[in-house]
C-alpha cells in the first residue's frame, strides 16, 4: 500500500518512514528540504534494505501534489509538513501561517482531487495551552496556545473539523504530539536542527558533545517537585508506532479521530539532564535563568483513548530516550 509522507525527510516523518517500510507500508515522500538533507534517504535505505521513493516539492504547490498523486496509487497521506520552531514563529508568523495552514489548505485541496480521503495529520499538544487539568484528555479545551506555530496546528485541527462536517466520508485523524525526543536505536537518523536547538534534549546533545558550552534552564521556580518544566518525553520510535497503528485502524474509517501520543509521565528538566548525564557519562553543565516567555509549568497527556482504540502504548524509557539521543549524537557530532 502506497501513503504519502509529506515532510518524511525530517525528524519524526523519517522515523516514521522506517517503521512503515518494516512494516510492508510504501511511503511516498515529498519533502521541500528546508529542513532535512537529502541524504536520509540513504540512511533510510541502509536501514530497510529499500530505497524510498522521495520527490522534493513543497505542500503548497499544488501542480506538485497533483503529480505526486498521478504517478502513484496512494491510499492515505500522513502529512508531517511545516514549521516547528516557536520562538521563530513569533518573529516570521506569516511564514508559518503560509507553510503550516496554507500548505494544509493545498493538500486537502489535491488530495479531494484525486479521490483519495484518509487522512493523519502531524498535530501537537502546544493545542491545549496551559492545560487547567492533568493528564490532558482528548476533550480538554483547545485554542488558548501562545504562539504563531501552535496557533498554525490549532488552525489546521478547526479546518479539518469543518472539513469533515462539510464531507463526512473523509477519514481525518489529528494525533497531537506530546514531547518527541530520542533517535533510531542504530544511531544513524535522528534530530537534527538547524541552527541554535530550541528544544531541550537536543540542546542538552549538543552540550554533551561540546558544540555547546552550557545548558541555560528557563526557570526552577515553577510549582512543580524540582521547580523545573515538566513535560511528557515521547520516544520518536513510540511515536513512530503510533502512526502505523492509527493507519491500520482508521485508514478506511470514515469519521473525525483525535488521539494523544504520549506516556502518561511527566518528567522535569533537571531529570532530563540527569538521565542524559548518566547515558553520556559526563556532567551536562547548566545554568539557571529566567522563565522563557509562553512556557507552562507541567503537561503529561491522558494516554487512554489510544491505548483503548489504537491499541497503542509508549514502551521506550526516559532511560532509552536518552541513551538513544546519545548514541546518535556521538555517531553524527554534526549532524547529518
Ligand atoms: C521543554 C522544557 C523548557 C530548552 C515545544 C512545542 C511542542 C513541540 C516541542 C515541536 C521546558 C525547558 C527547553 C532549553 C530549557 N514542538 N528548556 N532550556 O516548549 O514543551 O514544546 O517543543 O515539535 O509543540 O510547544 O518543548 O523542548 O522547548 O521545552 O530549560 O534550552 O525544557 O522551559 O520546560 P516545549 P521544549
Amino acid at each position: 500500500m502506497e501513503v504519502l509522507v509529506t515532510g518524511g525527510m525530517g525528524y519524526i516523518g523519517s522515523h516514521t518512514c522506517v517503521q512503515m517500510l518494516q512494516a510492508g507500508i510504501t511511503p511516498i515522500i515529498i519533502d521541500n528540504l528546508s529542513n532535512a538533507k537529502v541524504g536520509v534517504l540513504a540512511r533510510i535505505e541502509a536501514l530497510t534494505g529499500k530505497m524510498p521513493v522521495f520527490h522534493q516539492g513543497s505542500v503548497q504547490d499544488e501542480a506538485f501534489l497533483d503529480s505526486v498523486f498521478a504517478k502513484h496509487d496512494i491510499k492515505a497521506v500522513i502529512h508531517f509538513a511545516g514549521l516547528k520552531a516557536v520562538g521563530e514563529s513569533v518573529e516570521q508568523p506569516l511564514e508559518y501561517y503560509d507553510n503550516n495552514v496554507n500548505g494544509s489548505l493545498v493538500l486537502a485541496r489535491a488530495m479531494r482531487k484525486a479521490g483519495v480521503k484518509s487522512i493523519i495529520f502531524s498535530s501537537s499538544a502546544t493545542v491545549y495551552g496551559d492545560p487547567k487539568v492533568i493528564p490532558i484528555t482528548e476533550d480538554s479545551p483547545t485554542g488558548a496556545t501562545t504562539n504563531p506555530y501552535g496557533r498554525s496546528k490549532y488552525m489546521v485541527e478547526e479546518c479539518f473539523k469543518d472539513l469533515f462536517h462539510a464531507e463526512n466520508d473523509w477519514s481525518i485523524t489529528l494525533l497531537r504530539y506530546f514531547n518527541p525526543v530520542g533517535a533510531h536505536h542504530f544511531g544513524t537518523i535522528g534530530e537534527d536542527p538547524q541552527g541554535i536547538p530550541n528544544n531541550l534534549m537536543p540542546f542538552i546533545a549538543q552540550v554533551a558533545i561540546g558544540r555547546r558550552d552550557r545548558l541555560s534552564i528557563f526557570g526552577n521556580d515553577y510549582p512543580t517537585p524540582d521547580g523545573t518544566g515538566v513535560r511528557d518525553y515521547i520516544h520518536v520510535m513510540d511515536l513512530a508506532e503510533g502512526h502505523i497503528a492509527a493507519l491500520n485502524v482508521l485508514r478506511e474509517k470514515t469519521g473525525l479521530h483525535i488521539y494523544n501520543l504520549g506516556t502518561g509521565k511527566g518528567s522535569s528538566v533537571l531529570e532530563m539532564v540527569d538521565a542524559f548525564a548518566k547515558a553520556c557519562g559526563n556532567q551536562v553543565p547548566y545554568v539557571i535563568c529566567p522563565r522563557r516567555a509562553g512556557d507552562i509549568a507541567e503537561c503529561w497527556a491522558s494516554t487512554d483513548k489510544a491505548e483503548r482504540d489504537l491499541n497503542w502504548k509508549a514502551t521506550r524509557s526516559v532511560k532509552e530516550m536518552t541513551v538513544d539521543t546519545w548514541n546518535w549524537q556521538s555517531n553524527n557530532p554534526n549532524g547529518y
